[in-house]
């Protein structure tokens, strides 16, 4: 057996730009030996088919109970949630959540979404410098008050929440990922019992009176899991799938023109291929194997094993996607699994297609000609193989 290869010793080459790197493993093999950055050995699944059968493979737990017992110090604690749960468990919090985060609460949101998209990209063009970082001008502020006001977090305080929320997903030391852990942990217990005593319109008010006057009751933990999930997963992805998407059509003027031109047929598209361009979830949360299990003749033993499944080179496949590194906004991009697959599919889609679609659509027509203000090259990406996308994204008009 060859030695497990070590992610965070290839270095920024291979935060900054993975996908050779996946598809040379894909070319030996759909199942590699790797030494993720926390520092831990994990099996890592490459290519479409194998990837997309790992993310509904119930021999697959995603319970740390699970996980073997050299793995449980990475144990990040945010209460029990969808993403740390197997059937049954996580079938009545999917269906709990299913209840009241459904399409007509989302498309509700929409006005609202188009208003805070005009004002910070009106923010934005009042500019005298006509240059800002996209990132912190758009992508991040902009599925981070959709959040709150969706979830109805008050007063939050946006740059600490952010600190920790970052911290959480992609801090490579192992401290400050724990650290950051416990803060926004204390801060949703707080923020829970607050709306325990007040209740409001939102979704994580919704939730609690579903706790208390349903027969289905979310635990004390389940609710700091729940919050936890979704304000996470709710903008630690979505700023970048903005990101992601700015830079992909501006570095490919071909395909900005071609949306510029026809935004109306070509919108929903450009966003689809996106995320399977450049998903803004590299590799999912992990999963613990409690079978041996095969895949192309490699046997995974069963004893929980850390298996992390490269959505990002899934979605690079060539034997699913032809000429798979090529952006083009026209190719029929459906059948991505940026969103993942199967029972823990991402219960956000909806939301975070229509802050995309809005934000894009808002930018490019508020500044016709747009650029980016940096060297493509020289960006600087954030770390660890969980999330991908640019720290900041510097533009012009
Ligand atoms: C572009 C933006 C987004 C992407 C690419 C994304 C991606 C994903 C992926 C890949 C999963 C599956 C994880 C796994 O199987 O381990 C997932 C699950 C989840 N996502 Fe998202 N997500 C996005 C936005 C959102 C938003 C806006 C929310 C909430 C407001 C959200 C909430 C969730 C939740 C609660 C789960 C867990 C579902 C379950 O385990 O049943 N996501 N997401």
């Amino acid at each position: 057996m060859t030695t497990a290869l070590d992610l965070l010793a290839l270095g920024p080459d291979f935060t900054r730009n993975p996908y050779p790197v996946y598809a040379d493993l894909r070319a030996r093999g759909p199942v590699h030996r790797v030494v993720v950055p926390e520092g831990a050995e994990a099996w890592l699944v490459v290519g479409y088919e194998a990837g997309r059968a790992a993310l509904a493979d119930p021999r697959l737990s995603k319970v740390w109970g699970n996980a073997a017992p050299s793995l449980k110090a990475m144990r990040v604690s945010a209460g029990l949630s969808l993403l740390s749960s197997d059937p049954p468990v996580h079938t009545r919090l999917r269906r709990t959540v299913a209840r009241e985060f459904t399409t007509r609460r989302v498309s509700a949101m929409a006005p609202r979404v188009r208003e805070i998209v005009a004002d910070l990209v009106g923010t934005m063009a009042a500019k005298p410098s006509r240059r800002a970082d996209l990132v912190e001008s758009l992508a991040f502020p902009l599925p981070m008050t959709v959040i709150c006001e969706l979830l109805g977090v008050p007063f939050l305080d946006r740059a600490a929440f952010r600190g920790w929320s970052n911290d959480v997903v992609a801090a490579t030391a192992e401290h400050t990922r724990m650290d950051a852990a416990a803060a926004l942990k204390d801060y949703l217990v707080g923020l829970i019992s607050a709306k325990r005593d007040r209740r409001g319109e939102d979704l994580l008010s919704a939730l609690i009176h579903t706790a208390d006057e349903d027969g289905d009751q979310l635990s004390a933990e389940e609710l700091l899991g729940m919050a936890w999930v979704l304000l996470v997963a709710g903008h630690e992805t979505t700023v970048n799938l903005i990101s992601n998407g700015v830079l992909a059509l501006l570095t490919h003027p071909e395909q900005l023109a071609a949306l510029r031109a026809d935004p109306d047929g070509l919108l929903d598209g450009a966003v689809e291929e996106i995320l399977r361009y450049d998903g803004p979830v590299e590799t999912p949360t992990y999963r613990f194997t409690v079978e041996p299990v095969e895949i192309g003749g490699t046997v995974i033993p069963g004893d929980g094993r850390l298996v992390l499944i490269a959505i990002a080179d899934a979605d690079r496949d060539p034997a699913r996607f032809p000429d798979p590194d090529r952006f083009d906004i026209r190719r029929d991009a459906r059948g991505h699994i940026a969103f993942g697959h199967g029972i823990h599919y991402c219960v956000g889609a909806p939301l975070a297609r229509l802050e995309a679609r809005i934000a894009l659509r808002g930018l490019l027509d508020a500044f016709p000609n747009l650029a980016l203000d940096a060297n493509p090259a020289e960006l600087q990406w954030r770390g660890g193989v969980m999330m991908r996308g640019p720290r900041q994204l510097p533009v012009r008009w």
